[in-house]
């Protein structure tokens, strides 16, 4: 059993993943918190909302955390996402709206009174909530089960520039306290998502689960394929975050290696970049299990497809 707060900025692939997790036997949400990301932090936490209600699953908390990264502005993409961050499925509007309190409070208050070693963290967007609360009490540090995060890319270069993938570039100086914090961390980079593509015409088969979510999931896949798939000349898209639940799900899936990986904030060229020392050249210790690659991504997505359809059918 693992017991989760997922960090996201909601994004079509980020709903995958929350919905993927909520669906699952295997996961425990004990809370939700947002970040500025794919949209502002006041439209991620909304759309959290709305899919935790979409899910059945509104009885879930959801924190709004940080506005802007810690040193750079916030850098919306409306235009992977659309203009709400979900933008594929005429959702309903959110009942309930986020908790008063901060994202980074609850964060610390969580991971202090839960049982150390208990709870792990799911990073599916900017890391600012994740650093400011190591920042703000580092002894939680000592308490984190596994951060397991989307993000980077070594071989694959990056997404928003040749050498940076967005999660990391919006907010580097936020991912290089995350990795230097001592927490163990899994890695799902683009190196790792790339090589998971999903099916070409998944959108039908979600939409033939006869549900909302099914219909909500097809639309959203449908919506993020169109731009993504024109940008790389491919039939179809990965769910990056919606893959990183699956590494935590199914690690018999992945392969990747223990390494030192560190982030380049200042480079002409390269901010934003994973610098990942496959090789141990640098003498540094091993603070990452990079995933390199999907063994099985039609088995991936079958998987995913099983658990989505665990979820309420209205
Ligand atoms: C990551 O960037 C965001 O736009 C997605 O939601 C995902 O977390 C992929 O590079
Ligand atoms: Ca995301």
């Amino acid at each position: 059993m693992h017991r989760v707060i997922i960090d996201t900025d909601p994004g079509q692939d980020d709903a995958f993943a929350l919905l993927l997790a909520l669906a699952s036997p295997e996961i425990e949400v004990l809370g939700v918190t947002t970040v500025a990301g794919n949209v502002s932090v006041t439209q991620t936490a909304d759309n959290a909302r709305r899919i935790l209600e979409l899910a059945g699953h509104g009885d879930v908390k959801v924190f709004a955390g940080a506005e802007r990264p810690i040193l750079r502005p916030a850098r919306p993409v409306p235009e992977i996402h659309g203009a709400t961050g979900i933008d594929g499925w005429d959702w309903a509007p959110a009942k309930k709206g986020a908790e008063a309190k901060h994202a980074v409070d609850w964060m610390v208050e969580t991971l202090l009174r839960e049982p150390s070693g208990d709870v792990s963290l799911i990073a599916l967007a900017p890391q600012t909530n994740l650093a400011l609360a190591l920042c703000r009490a580092p002894a939680i540090a000592g308490r984190i089960k596994r951060i397991v995060f989307m993000g980077g890319g070594y071989f694959e270069g990056g997404n928003m520039t040749p050498a940076a993938e967005y999660n990391i570039l919006v907010d580097p100086e936020a991912a290089a306290i995350v990795l230097n914090s001592g927490v163990d961390i899994v890695a799902t980079p683009l190196d790792c998502t790339h090589s998971a593509p999903a099916p070409v015409g998944w959108s039908a088969e979600l939409e033939a689960l006869g549900s909302d979510v099914g219909r909500a999931c097809g639309g959203m896949m449908r919506f993020f394929e169109q731009y993504g798939n024109r940008k790389y000349g491919t039939p179809s898209r990965p769910l990056h975050d919606a893959i990183a639940v699956g590494a935590l799900l199914w690690p018999d899936l992945f392969e990747g290696k223990r390494c030192p990986v560190d982030i380049e904030c200042a480079g002409r060229l390269t901010t934003g970049m994973t610098v990942v020392d496959w090789l141990r050249q640098t003498g540094q210790k091993d603070n990452c299990l990079w995933l390199r690659h999907c063994t099985d991504p039609v088995e991936l997505y079958r998987r995913m497809r099983e658990e989505l359809a665990r979820l309420p059918k209205t």
